[in-house]
């Protein structure tokens, strides 16, 4: 843990992550802000349409491993040497706290699009992540994940910390706030409002290819989208992939009623002064 950031060992390094609050940014700059498992390469997958207006072949290079190369995650190692030198507009994903991100991010210089998932999904989700993604520990049983993601002990830390952090700073900088829920209900809304709030042009017919190109089903299919080619020790492809189910509700098929009502316990406490509320079904 790094001043209240859980990270990886390996990937994450706390100079590097000291470095990112001190970027100088443009107002192009846009940050997608997450708790993990919660639509960061969902967004990846819009950001990158929207740039290409649609059209992806434009942008995908032949040494194009994933979209993580082309909206990397900031905290990577060595993003923010990269970050520095890359072309404009430059979008990067991350799981960052707010207190760890760009200063200048609060005086209204870049953009932020944050992302926010019901977190009992969010907790299935992170829990089979963590069978396929090499570097996180494999858990014993959802028991003792569920634990562990109560307590705050998972990467990026506690859900109930990151999102209200977050959401206290929503005024200070300039946030577009949206959730994973709302996305799949009517991504052609959602698609729109990412947009405008970019103040990127689009036609119609444009903006219809970036709803079609970032269905759940197309992106299981779009070789960059659904990370089947990573550098090799990343993911076990056989025990999970990125673009696992992409549903809400499925925390159903996991919690017993015991866990739900824990949960929910806790989430009541923990979230009620939150203004938000989550659709779980
Ligand atoms: S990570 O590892 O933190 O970057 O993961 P993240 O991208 O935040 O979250 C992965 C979950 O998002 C789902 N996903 C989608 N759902 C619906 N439609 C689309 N297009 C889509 N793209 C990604 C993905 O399937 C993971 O959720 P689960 O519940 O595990 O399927």
């Amino acid at each position: 843990t790094h001043k209240g950031f859980r990270m990886i060992k390996g990937i994450h390094f706390p100079h590097e992550v000291d470095q990112i609050r001190d970027l100088e940014l443009r107002d192009s700059d846009v940050f997608v802000a997450t708790f993990p498992k919660s639509g960061t390469i969902w967004m990846q997958q819009i950001l990158l349409l929207l740039k290409c207006k649609g059209n992806k072949d434009s942008i995908c290079k032949k040494d194009t491993l994933n979209n993580g190369d082309l909206v990397p995650w900031i905290e990577g190692p060595e993003k923010v040497q990269d970050f520095v030198k890359a072309e404009h507009p430059r979008y990067y994903v991350t799981h960052l706290p707010y207190h760890l991100i760009p200063q200048e991010l609060s005086r209204r210089r870049g953009k932020v699009i944050y992302v926010a998932r019901n977190p009992k999904d969010v907790l299935v989700s992170y829990y089979h992540f963590h069978k396929s993604l090499l570097v996180l520990e494999t858990p014993k049983s959802f028991d003792e994940f569920f634990d562990k993601f109560m307590r705050g002990d998972v990467m990026a830390g506690s859900w109930f910390e990151h999102i209200k952090t977050w959401f206290s700073h929503k005024d200070d900088i300039n946030m577009l706030f949206l959730t994973y829920e709302e996305m799949i209900q009517d991504l052609q809304i959602v698609v729109k409002k990412i947009a405008e709030f970019l103040g990127a042009d689009l036609t119609q017919d444009q903006l219809n290819s970036v709803v079609k190109h970032s269905t759940f089903r197309n992106m299981r299919q779009d070789p960059h989208a659904n990370y089947e080619k990573t550098d090799g020790v990343l993911i076990n492809q056989q025990a999970g992939c990125f673009l696992r189910k992409g549903t809400i509700g499925d925390w159903k098929n996991h919690f017993t009623v015991a866990q739900s009502e824990r949960f929910n316990e806790v989430f009541k406490q923990e979230m009620k002064d939150f203004p938000v509320s989550f659709i779980w079904d």
